[in-house]
């Protein structure tokens, strides 16, 4: 593998890997649109935390912007991305085969919080599912944190398969039949309403998807009580903090979505 370190310390503190050249090691068509896509890179297996994305680099050179993706699973030195073919970059992405080279930098970008004992709520829309995914499985591997997922697609139930290894209570929604707030609202009434409130501080909401749809999921939780963790996916040119196309308005003011997020609290972003 064509991979160079860099320290940019000594004591080896902000170690982090430049661009670098890896091999696809997986590549299968979900649905006609939605490919999954699995690269070999033990760097960004290893430090690859929930929420965190990478950046794949076109290898036409007029096309410089880079294109940023969720980490969806890792498994060994192996890091997987889900994505839908939506344009020019997607499209050669899908194009590419197993044995291919890529560039890619990363892992970028501020993780979900899932350090919080209790039960987690992961509710994605679309294309906000993977990352959320990924959260799914570190959370499978602690004993004190339970986890219900909530997806909503526009058609395919693309992602289920994989959830399902994950976590015991899956449930998922397509456009035809509604959409994750339903799911919600079915999950708060099989739990008794006080009962929740009265346990709101162990139940923590970590949402992507479409803007509306996490704006929704924020004011529900706004009106149960509970601490939501929200993943933006703002277009994004660079995605390490020096071209500021990705700015979100915050609390704190104007803040880069690709190096102060892509994860906020409700409370930072002021979703009520
Ligand atoms: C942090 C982050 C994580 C992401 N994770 C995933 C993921 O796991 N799976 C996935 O499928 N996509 C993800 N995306 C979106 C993905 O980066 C874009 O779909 C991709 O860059 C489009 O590249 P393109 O060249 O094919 O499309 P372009 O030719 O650049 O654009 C084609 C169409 O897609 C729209 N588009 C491009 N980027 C975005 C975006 N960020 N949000 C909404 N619409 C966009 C454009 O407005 C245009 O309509 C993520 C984006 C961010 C910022
Ligand atoms: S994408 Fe360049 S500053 Fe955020």
């Amino acid at each position: 593998m064509n991979t160079t370190f860099i320290k940019t310390n000594p004591e080896g503190k902000n170690y982090r890997p430049s661009r670098r050249t890896v091999e696809i090691v997986g590549h299968e068509l979900l649905t006609q649109d939605i490919v999954r896509l699995t690269i070999s890179d033990e760097y960004t297996a290893q430090q690859g935390q929930a929420g965190q994305f990478v950046n794949l680099y076109s290898k036409n050179p007029l096309q410089m912007s880079p294109r940023p993706f969720g980490i969806s699973e890792i498994h060994g030195d192996k890091v997987s991305f889900i994505f839908a073919v939506v344009g020019r970059g997607t499209a050669e992405f899908r194009d590419m085969s197993v044995g291919d080279r890529i560039d890619i930098l990363g892992p970028l970008g501020k993780p979900f919080d899932v350090s919080k004992t209790g039960r987690y709520l992961l509710v994605a829309g679309g294309l906000g599912i993977p990352p959320i995914l990924h959260a799914a499985q570190k959370l499978s591997q602690r004993d004190d944190a339970q986890v219900t997922t909530m997806f909503g697609y526009r058609n395919e139930h693309f992602a289920d398969s994989y959830v399902d290894q994950y976590c015991d209570d899956t449930r998922s929604i397509d456009n035809a039949q509604g959409n994750v707030i339903d799911l919600l609202n079915t999950w708060i009434q099989e739990n008794d309403v006080k009962d929740l409130k009265s346990r709101a501080e162990d139940i923590h909401i970590l949402t992507c998807g479409p803007e509306p749809m996490m704006k929704a999921v924020a004011a529900w939780a706004c009106e149960h009580n509970i601490d939501t963790q929200l993943s933006l996916e703002e277009r994004m040119g660079c995605g390490y903090g020096t071209c500021v196309v990705c700015i979100t308005p915050t609390i704190h003011g104007n803040q880069k979505v690709c190096i102060e997020g892509p994860v906020f609290t409700r409370e930072e972003l002021g979703w009520k």
